[in-house]
């Protein structure tokens, strides 16, 4: 559905996306991952035809985006980072506008906009102006737009920022009901780990580059380490008892003991460091997330206020170091 190969885009000197390719299968629910600036609006807006590169080639569902974009914009509905709906119409209006458009039948408009508004939740909202719609409905009913022509790829530029999280994870449930009715392709950018981690397949953009690509699990494995978690009462001597008596390098931050744990060793690690340590006051496992991944990758943060950051780095690097790499 998207072949993408060696895509470019320069704005005067500066490369926004730099000499990126991937492709996505019929069907995916495929996800761009990337800090403010990645260069992931820039990537669908090329992709929507709204931009055209400076090198290399994209395809959606077969088509050129350059020297085919009627094609292209024929197959794709987009959701953009920034509302574009009409304020001053109401949901209904601004639907049956999308309609002519994009030449949807008349005969079929009125049952398409009748299902596509209930997929969404807003039935009852048709004849109400758009202006006082809140944030989250604003963007059900862009979804609902961008599916009015039954497009084959649906493109979602960061269709949840800006939300309160519940509304986010409503939006998140339409998304997904909406990708299993519909049966289309879904191309979305997050800056959000978790809306990532839902995809079929993540691309992690940094600096217009991909950085890496698989699912979310697969890039998971590549960070390698648990991370376990531990207080006690008196945690120095805690540390040392770890090292001398199960040979384990941990680390002590801020009163909480850090023990990385080599890939799926946790579970064997737990009952021994339960049998070990005296006066266990808490202990988790936690998982490596695609943040871990990130940060593994680019050495740094995806969101400026992730916290710990340093901390977890130490972590990582404690870890890299006892694999030897
Ligand atoms: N029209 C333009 N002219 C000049 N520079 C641009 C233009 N559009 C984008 N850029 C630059 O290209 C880079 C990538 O921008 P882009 O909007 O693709 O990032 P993004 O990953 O979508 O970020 P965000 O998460 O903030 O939406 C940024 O440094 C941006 O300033
Ligand atoms: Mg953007």
């Amino acid at each position: 559905m998207i072949e993408v190969e060696k895509l470019t885009r320069r704005f005067a000197d500066f490369t926004a996306v730099d000499d990126i390719s991937f492709t996505v299968g019929e069907g995916e629910f495929f996800g761009f991952l990337g800090p403010n600036g990645a260069g992931k609006t820039t990537t669908i807006r090329i992709l929507a035809t709204l931009l055209r590169p400076t090198a290399g080639t994209a395809r959606v569902k077969g088509y050129d985006v350059v020297r085919e974009a009627n094609a292209v914009r024929r197959s794709i509905g987009m959701v953009f980072q920034d509302p574009s709906l009409d304020d001053r119409l109401t949901a209904g209006e601004n639907l049956k506008l999308h309609a002519m458009l994009y030449f949807v039948p008349r005969r079929e408009t009125e049952a398409r906009i009748t299902e596509l508004l209930e997929l969404v939740g807003l039935a009852e909202r048709r004849r109400d102006l758009v202006r006082t719609f809140s944030g989250g409905m604003k963007r059900r009913l862009e979804i609902a737009r961008g599916l009015l022509h039954r497009p084959g790829v649906l493109f979602l530029d960061e269709p949840t920022v800006g939300l309160d999280p519940q509304t986010r994870n409503y939006i998140w449930d339409y998304i997904n009901t909406v990708r299993k009715t519909e049966g289309a392709t879904v191309f979305l950018t997050t800056h959000y780990i978790e809306e990532a981690e839902a995809c079929g397949r993540v691309g992690i953009i940094d600096h217009g580059r991909i950085v890496a690509l698989d699912t979310p699990a697969s890039l998971k494995t590549t960070v390698g380490v648990d991370v376990i978690t531990l207080q006690t009462e008196t945690p120095e001597d805690t540390v040392r008892l770890l090292h001398d008596r199960l040979g384990l390098e941990a680390a002590l931050m801020e009163g909480v003991i850090q023990v990385p744990a080599g890939n799926g060793s946790a579970e064997r690690l737990v009952p021994k460091l339960a049998s070990t340590v005296p006066g266990i006051m808490a202990l988790h496992v936690r998982r490596p997330s695609l943040e871990d991944v990130f940060l593994n990758l680019t050495g740094r943060a995806i969101r400026e206020e992730s916290v710990n950051t340093v901390d977890r780095m130490r972590v990582i690097r404690r870890a890299r170091t006892r694999k030897g790499r």
